[in-house]
């Protein structure tokens, strides 16, 4: 990594940086990182040179070297989740170049900020918790506390889910940026809450998934455990919440301080909310000393919508064009016995309209 990108990324990105670092430390490191790991990793170093994580976050990250790769994959993601939950909206979740920083808008305490530091915490929590049962940590596995005969009959296997570890590391992990940085106390404040709204996504939408044993599926033995639920139902939980955010305003009580809503009309937040402090820019236009302020020239946009992806308000009332561009797509679809699908291929014409 370049040393300007270095400092832009110390200097704009937050939550996002200590994902920033396992990727921009780049493929090569980590794959070799993962060589030199066969047996242990006990490869402390790496964690020094990850940049961007504060000091506590690289003491955890020696403490735990085994479980970073797993990190690295919930900082994948979530960014794919914000962007598949954002690709109709003003602001698309795009990261900046390669790296997988918001920009200036997660800085600030706007409703995107919460989605993103939400969905981060979540994610990391998610990954975790999917490397404990899959058996590849030394640290955690399946949690076997669920076991037995269940009340309605069927066997718990042994081994459910172990997201009590995943939300736990996320929590040691990712809160401790903000228990320890000098930023404002009302942004941590955010931050904390929005982190553990984000674990709660998952924390609440605990399912029980089952299998069936016995002749030919005739399900004289069920097993059962307790899983997470797929990430995408936790992005559209967290996105659901994004829409339903509290703008908030930081209040004392007694010597202690929270956040409250700034209308007071309005019934305070749970736990599993988002909430924001700082209202949102349009999003309208490009600005480029805003990094991430990208604008939304040349995206695409629905006329015949009248929601947020819909070219009035995508493009911010400056109009739109339109071309015709050919799609090819697979029609005619025949099922053939057995089994398999022939289609074939069409191609039509469809208008597409851009913004301007
Ligand atoms: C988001 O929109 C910008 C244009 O505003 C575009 O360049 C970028 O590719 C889009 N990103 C994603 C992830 O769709
Ligand atoms: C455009 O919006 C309309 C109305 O919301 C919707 O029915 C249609 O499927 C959308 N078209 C595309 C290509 O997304």
């Amino acid at each position: 990594m370049t040393q300007l990108k270095r400092e832009i990324c110390d200097s704009i990105c937050s939550v996002i940086c200590l994902v920033l670092p396992i990727f921009s430390v780049g493929v090569d490191s980590w794959y070799l990182a993962k060589l030199s790991s066969v047996g242990s990793i006990s490869d402390e170093e790496t964690c020094e040179r990850l940049r961007g994580l504060i000091q506590r976050q690289v003491q955890i990250c020696k403490r735990s070297v085994e479980v970073m790769d797993a990190v690295r994959r919930g900082a994948q993601l979530a960014i794919d989740e914000c962007q598949f939950q954002f690709r109709n909206r003003r602001w698309n979740c795009s990261t900046l170049e390669t790296m997988p920083v918001f920009g200036k808008i997660v800085t600030q305490g706007t409703r995107e900020a919460a989605f993103v530091y939400a969905i981060s915490a979540a994610s990391v929590a998610f990954a975790v918790t999917r490397a404990c049962s899959s058996g590849e940590l030394e640290k955690c596995g399946c949690d076997r506390n669920v076991h037995g005969v269940s009340s309605e009959g069927f066997q718990w296997s042994g081994c459910s889910d172990n997201i009590a570890y995943g939300v736990a590391f996320s929590q040691s992990f990712i809160d401790i940026r903000e228990r320890s940085k000098g930023q404002s106390p009302s942004k941590a404040l955010m931050n904390l809450h929005n982190n553990e709204a984000g674990r709660k996504a998952i924390l609440s939408h605990m399912r029980v998934e089952c299998k069936c044993h016995g002749v030919s599926g005739s399900c004289e033995v069920k097993t059962c455990w307790k899983a997470m639920p797929p990430f995408r139902k936790v992005g559209n939980v967290i996105k659901e919440k994004f829409d339903g955010a509290t703008e908030v305003e930081q209040r004392k009580v007694g010597t202690t301080k929270v956040l409250v809503p700034r209308n007071s009309q309005f019934k305070p937040h749970t736990d599993e909310d988002l909430v924001y402090l700082d209202p949102s820019p349009d999003f309208c236009d490009h600005d480029p000393r805003t990094p991430g302020m990208l604008g939304t020239a040349g995206r695409q946009c629905n006329r015949t919508s009248k929601a947020i992806d819909g070219c009035e308000l995508m493009c911010c009332g400056r109009g739109f064009q339109t071309e015709e561009v050919e799609v090819v797509d697979r029609c005619s679809c025949k099922f053939h016995w057995c089994c398999y699908v022939k289609c074939k291929q069409c191609r039509k014409m469809v208008e597409m309209h851009t913004c301007r």
